[in-house]
């Protein structure tokens, strides 16, 4: 605003004092001037809401859990399999060039959707918010083979705001590291371990955020046009890739940074909002809570993924027998925790968990399950006992002193069908990479700033933001 009204009033004084010789001053004001209002109208923040995949299933709580329990599960499998995958490639890729899948832009099954609309008129496209992967891709016409969406397929011919991306270009580099002699568009292919595969052609289009009453466009947006799409939709049209890497609509110009906040898990009335760019800011709405914010850190392994570091975890104000190098993230790829909107509960690497579960045995005073299984165990319930008791909050201590306060909803659970308490948090096999999961995040404002590569965070009634 100041920017763009001082220049103007500086070419007005300078307009009527000296008409002939104002040539050039008037000139490059005007330029400034150009420049400023270009600099204040070039979009940098968007709102969008996400909704569960399971919100219109009506489903019993112990259903949502168990389905979600079950999605994660495959992502996790995936993961793994994707790590043995990137060494695979990596060894081949000083011998040969013709690796099949570029395996570091995809991950599997996720949580939530999000409504945008692509395209000039727009089209509207349900799909995937990832932060595990990097491109945004929808069904495209004309379909080689297109899963049945309840929606119109987006057709590039009947928008007037797409163009393709060659296969040369630096914008392609990432998901297409062959030789482009043969082929001069750009096309991606995600391959997953359950015989699905995605591919398509790389191109940029017009992205509009948000519902009509409220919606904005970001130009120019590199995205997917899946022409060929061998795999179940989940209930979207694509995905929304918001992982860390160059190509997601993160990194895309004037954004840089998003947050979300996850409202109630068993609501599904509830939708939660997802904001990009200057409006995902923190606002602190309560004076006692602190924001609190810790880095973010990269790995070469996997350079889309949001790694945090997790030094400790105390259980009221006992600080847990837990080495403060349990979750550190190796130089190998492994171990590390990440931060994964597509998965519901936290998974601890497994002499964590263990410690964890004594724990938690105590405050219920419960002998300790056998946790050699990595679910999330459960605890009988006192016979007649129809709710939890009350129970310390639990403190994940991340790097920086960011302390993430979780209340007792947000890791125990009281399951009615066979009258148990439940701990939502799981294990991973020994040296995985830990999981920070959705069901933890619950009310928790969670700001992602790529550019200052920082996590930070704040406990917020997600229904009123
Ligand atoms: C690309 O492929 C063409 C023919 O398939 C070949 O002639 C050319 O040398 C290749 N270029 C590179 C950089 O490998
Ligand atoms: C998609 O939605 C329907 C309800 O509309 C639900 O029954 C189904 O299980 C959902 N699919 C997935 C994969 O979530
Ligand atoms: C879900 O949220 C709405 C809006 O806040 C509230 O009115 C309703 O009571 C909630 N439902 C449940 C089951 O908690
Ligand atoms: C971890 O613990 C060791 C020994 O207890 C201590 O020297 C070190 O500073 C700690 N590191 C961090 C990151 O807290
Ligand atoms: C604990 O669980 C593991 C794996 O599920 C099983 O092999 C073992 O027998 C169980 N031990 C006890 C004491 O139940």
């Amino acid at each position: 605003m100041t920017l763009s009204s001082s220049p103007f009033l500086h070419t007005r004084a300078l307009h009527r004092s000296s008409m002939p010789s104002c040539m050039d001053p008037c000139f490059l004001a005007l330029i400034l001037l150009l420049l400023a209002s270009l600099a204040s109208s070039a979009p940098s923040g968007y709102r969008a809401v996400l909704t569960h995949v399971d919100s219109k299933g009506g489903f019993t709580k112990a259903e949502l859990l168990r389905r979600a329990a079950h999605r994660s599960r495959l992502r996790a499998a995936h993961r793994s399999r994707l790590r043995a995958a990137t060494t695979t490639l990596s060894g081949y890729s000083t011998t040969s060039s013709s690796s099949e899948t570029s395996p570091r832009l995809f991950s599997g099954q996720a949580e939530y959707l999000m409504e945008l609309a692509i395209g000039t008129p727009p089209v509207p496209f349900i799909a995937l918010a990832d932060t595990g992967s990097d491109l945004t891709w929808t069904q495209c016409q004309p379909c080689k083979l297109c899963f049945p969406q309840d929606t119109p397929i987006y057709d590039t011919a009947a928008s007037s705001s797409f163009s393709p991306v060659a296969c040369s270009s630096a914008t392609c580099l990432p998901i297409w590291s062959r030789n482009c002699s043969s082929m001069p568009v750009c096309r991606y292919r995600y391959a997953y371990g359950d015989g699905a595969y995605y591919t398509g052609i790389l191109g940029t289009e017009t992205i509009t955020f948000g519902s009509a009453s409220t919606s904005s466009a970001h130009h120019g947006v590199a995205f997917g046009c899946g022409e060929d799409n061998g795999g179940a939709s989940y209930n979207s049209t694509g995905t929304v890739g918001v992982g860390r890497g160059t190509l997601s609509l993160v990194a895309q110009p004037g954004v840089g940074k998003f947050s979300y906040c996850l409202t109630d898990f068993f609501n599904s009335s509830l939708r939660s909002p997802f904001l990009f760019g200057t409006l995902s800011d923190i606002i602190a709405g309560d004076a006692d809570a602190q924001v609190q914010s810790t880095p973010l850190l990269q790995s070469p392994q996997n350079p889309s993924r949001y790694f945090v570091s997790l030094e400790g975890i105390s259980l009221g104000d006992a600080r847990l027998p837990i080495p403060n190098d349990t979750f550190a993230l190796r130089a190998d790829g492994t171990g590390g925790m990440i931060v994964d909107s597509g998965t519901i509960f936290t998974a601890l690497e497994e002499s964590a968990f263990r410690v964890v579960v004594s724990h938690v045995a105590d405050v219920l005073g419960q002998p300790v399950v056998n946790a050699s299984s990595l679910d999330s165990p459960c605890f009988p319930a006192p016979s007649g006992q129809q709710q939890l008791p009350a129970m310390p909050d639990m403190v994940l201590h991340f790097a920086g002193g960011a302390d993430m306060r979780l209340h007792r909803d947000n890791y125990m659970y009281f399951s009615e069908d066979d009258s148990t308490f439940c701990l939502t948090i799981g294990g991973t096999t020994p040296a995985s990479t830990s999981v920070l999961g959705n069901f933890q995040q619950q009310n928790i404002q969670m700001l992602f700033d790529i550019t200052v590569g920082q996590m930070s965070f704040m406990p917020t009634d997600c229904s009123k933001l």
